[in-house]
């Protein structure tokens, strides 16, 4: 049995120790074989190691990993547009000076540069085009990286552009971007040899990665900044209906700030790019948040974060898992994942073929 990182789990693999919540649900059970939805569903509940069995999986490639794209693909339009190239540079600049900057808080103590941290994330999305948007990029920024400080960054990035479409002032947009910039400040706290032991963890080390919240919580009381930024270190990992932690707080006893950030949070880890497969396909991201999000997420927020998703993709040329090629061409509000898809003459309604979905972008 090894304990390893989600991000380096594929299909196939076997669950040598029952997956359990902060409020001890049973999440998933020992010997469960996975498979892609099942490893997405443990990003959902926010589960960052799991402790599988040790004999190696036979990595399976399907056809399709094997054919070449007949046309340009949705990822190589994005990559290719003068948009991303900039982003991408301004994004790679910026990761390098966030690093130095919270190294320096976590190992010194320095004073946290908040405004000048936050400037250059702010810059990267000023931009205003409205092809690619940010999070397009994101997902397309997506390598095996899952250090803190990329995946700060990108929460950042996401609580900016949920904040605009929640239609906040310009102050609070600031706000909710720099609350997902130093949402996971704690961690820089934890023993490097307890995130990456391999072996089992005793009670006391699980309940140190526990403590980020309360860790980063006490980081930012030693710095000039403002409470919604330390609510949401503290915070970020409370759920709406209680089973969340470290406080087990529920509904409105959240800061809102907070409640952005857990979205933006789960949203990154879902959509990572991982060992076996490219990022997911933001459909099957949406259809998990519709199977179990909506009671543990503020449900304002993440309606309008979805339904904005969404349609971002309306026009998107698209694969159906039969393999036929359509665009998507109507969203249905009460199903966002199951949009209306036209193939050739055909208005294929996923809302009404469960067997149906949507593959990926093309
Ligand atoms: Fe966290
Ligand atoms: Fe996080």
């Amino acid at each position: 049995m090894k304990r390893i990182s989600t991000l380096e789990l594929f299909p196939g693999m076997i669950i040598a120790e029952d997956v359990l919540s902060f409020d001890r649900h049973l999440i998933m059970a020992k010997g469960t074989e996975l498979n892609d939805n099942l490893i997405t569903r443990l990003d959902l509940h926010g589960i960052l190691t799991v402790y599988v069995e040790d004999s190696p999986p036979q990595i399976t490639v399907t056809p399709t990993d094997l054919t070449l794209p007949q046309t340009i693909s949705y990822k190589d339009r994005v990559q290719n547009s003068p948009e991303f190239k900039k982003f991408k540079e301004d994004y790679e600049h910026n990761l390098g000076t966030f690093k130095d900057a919270m190294n320096q808080v976590a190992e010194r103590n320095l004073e946290l540069d908040v405004d000048g941290l936050l400037e250059n994330i702010l810059g990267m999305v000023s931009i205003g085009s409205s092809w690619p948007g940010v999070l397009d990029m994101l997902q397309n920024m997506k390598d095996f990286d899952d250090s803190t400080f990329t995946h700060s960054m990108n929460v950042g990035l996401i609580c900016n552009v949920l904040a605009k479409w929640l239609k906040l002032t310009p102050a609070q947009v600031e706000m909710a971007t720099a609350c997902g910039l130093f949402h996971d400040i704690g961690k820089l706290k934890i023993p490097h040899a307890i995130i990456t032991k391999p072996g089992k963890l005793d009670p006391k080390e699980y309940a140190q990665i526990q403590r980020h919240p309360i860790l980063g919580y006490q980081m930012l009381m030693q710095q000039k900044v403002d409470d919604h930024i330390r609510n949401a270190a503290l915070m970020h990992h409370e759920r709406s209906d209680g089973s969340g932690y470290p406080m087990r707080l529920s509904g409105n006893q959240i800061d809102p700030y907070a409640r952005i950030v857990a979205i933006a949070d789960i949203y990154d880890a879902m959509t990572a790019a991982r060992v076996y497969r490219g990022p997911l396909c933001p459909f099957r991201v949406i259809e998990m948040f519709e199977q179990e999000g909506f009671q543990r997420y503020d449900v304002e927020f993440l309606l309008t974060f979805l339904e904005n998703v969404v349609n971002t993709y309306l026009q998107t040329p698209c694969k159906l898992n039969d393999n036929r090629e359509g665009t998507i061409v109507f969203v249905n509000k009460e199903k966002l994942s199951r949009p209306i898809v036209q193939c050739g003459a055909n208005y294929v309604n996923l809302k009404d073929f469960p067997d149906l979905h949507i593959q990926e972008l093309i």
